[in-house]
């Protein structure tokens, strides 16, 4: 086999002769010998890869990091890491990430289910959306606060949650709690995160413009564990419960699965990975960690559990319009508009989609509940640009988990300090001073509202749930 038609996958080779067009070799390829290195057309195409174009072993002694021969200019001596200064964008941050990570991390946080299309499609929707600027506007002093998930913030974003931050970070979650507290933005952590909880929360002393904590809830197999965890979560003070509700089982994330699977074969334990779909009452459900059974039902318990006087329920991982107006009537105070970052079902809709469907179909629900929503913003005008159609507040998931594993805590600072220059810089450009004042006015969304559904459920969606 020719070498220029071998890509080394790890420390595996593989035959990349029959991939054609998807990649040419040579092409994009920073450091062969680590697949961090390697861009999203690398992903793609090694996403078409089959087993037996598998070639064996790299010898690690044939090859040479190009990273060592890059030049060093706007990087510290000791790493390869550009200087925190140098990061102008989220992106930036990431490309910094990247460099750091571990395969095991960075496979974990940036895969996304089956073909990535929803994981793709939810920055270029972004794109899609143009501004409409107004001028002769006096711009001088601009106001960024808004109360998010029953906190007063300083600006109209928050972290979204996300596990496992000590994957990026030897502290972790803590990182992205002290960010927050600093910067007086709300932290919702996940369920499954790598500190525990009650280590968390003391990083938010409860005083005005500290942050504030958020407990976001998956709901566990048994209904006992889950009021456990929502009496835990009342017991540390968190200002908001978010029950995510989008996964009654886990996406097909292949990238993570090849890493495993690539792992397992290394160590010589070949794990089968597909369960056979039997459907007796024991059988195990395939991706099923966490309950597969919850239904609208159930979140009138758990509304009921947090009570009310402790601060708003949010359902996140609403994709449709009918979802959003069913969630109105069981009394939460907020819904989450989200595809788990691309992570779950491929091919559903962007947030900002989901959105504008409720605009068409159902306007009344920006009126009843808050609205928050997530995936793929990376710039602050994407936050406007939600905030435009009526987005209480946005989430960012990966970019802060990118912040810490590449400077920790004050990666996470600098995350939101670039976000909160892009936000201030566009509301004056744009031509306010308030969030208040922005709206539909400013954004024209002409080109995705043509790719909108012609008709949602025509019926009252009520007649087919027992609420
Ligand atoms: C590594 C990773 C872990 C995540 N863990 C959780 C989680 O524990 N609970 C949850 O509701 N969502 C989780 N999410 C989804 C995020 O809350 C959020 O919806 C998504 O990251 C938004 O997309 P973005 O990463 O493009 O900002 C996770 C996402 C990533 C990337």
């Amino acid at each position: 086999m020719p070498l220029k038609s071998c890509l080394p996958v790890s420390s595996f080779t593989r035959d990349v002769q029959s991939w054609g067009k998807l990649w040419e070799p040579g092409e994009g390829i920073k450091s062969p010998n680590t697949k961090e290195n390697l861009g999203r057309d690398y992903l793609e195409a090694a996403s078409v890869l089959v087993s037996h174009k598998h070639l064996g072993p790299v010898d690690q002694s044939t090859l040479t990091r190009v990273d060592d021969t890059l030049p060093t200019l706007g990087k510290s001596e000791s790493s390869i890491v550009p200087h925190i200064l140098v990061c102008q964008s989220l992106d930036d941050i990431e490309s910094a990430a990247r460099q750091k990570l571990s395969r095991k991390a960075w496979v974990y946080y940036d895969s996304a289910a089956d073909g990535l299309h929803s994981f793709r499609t939810n920055r270029l929707d972004w794109a899609k959306i143009s501004f409409r600027p107004r001028v002769l506007r006096n711009v001088a002093r601009v106001n960024m606060q808004r109360r998010i998930l029953g906190h007063v913030a300083n600006l109209p974003f928050f972290i979204a949650p996300a596990a496992m931050a000590k994957l990026g970070h030897q502290d972790g979650e803590l990182c992205l709690a002290k960010g927050a507290a600093e910067k007086n933005i709300v932290y919702c952590s996940s369920t499954y995160s790598s500190i525990s909880h009650e280590e968390l929360a003391p990083c938010f002393d409860r005083q005005e413009g500290r942050g504030a904590l958020s407990f976001q809830l998956y709901v566990p197999k048994s209904k006992g564990d889950s009021r456990a965890l929502i009496e835990r979560a009342k017991a540390l003070g968190c200002k908001s419960l978010v029950i995510t509700v989008d996964t009654p089982v886990v996406g097909k994330r292949e990238e993570d699965d090849r890493y495993k699977a690539e792992l397992e074969i290394e160590e010589g334990r070949e794990v089968p990975r597909t369960t056979s779909a039997a459907n007796n009452e024991e059988a195990p459900i395939l991706r099923g960690y966490h309950s597969s059974t919850v239904d609208w039902d159930d979140i009138l318990w758990m509304r009921k559990a947090w009570g009310s006087n402790q601060g708003p329920v949010v359902l996140k991982g609403i994709q449709t319009a009918e979802d959003a107006y069913l969630a109105c009537l069981t009394g939460v105070d907020g819904i989450y508009l989200s595809n788990h970052g691309g992570r779950q079902l491929d091919f559903a809709p962007s947030a900002i989609r989901t959105l504008l469907e409720i605009h068409k179909f159902y306007p009344q629900v920006l009126d009843d509940v808050e609205v928050y929503l997530d995936g793929g913003v990376r710039r602050g005008s994407d936050i406007v640009k939600a905030l435009c159609l009526g987005a209480r507040g946005v989430g960012l998931g990966r970019p802060f988990l990118y912040g810490l594993s590449a400077y920790g805590t004050e990666g996470v600072v600098k995350a939101i300090e670039i976000l909160s220059d892009e936000i201030e810089t566009a509301m004056r450009l744009l031509g306010v001073t308030d969030l208040d004042q922005l709206n539909p006015h400013y954004v024209n969304c002409s080109l995705l509202a043509k790719e909108l559904p012609e008709n949602v459920t025509p019926t009252n969606p009520m007649r087919q749930h027992k609420l």
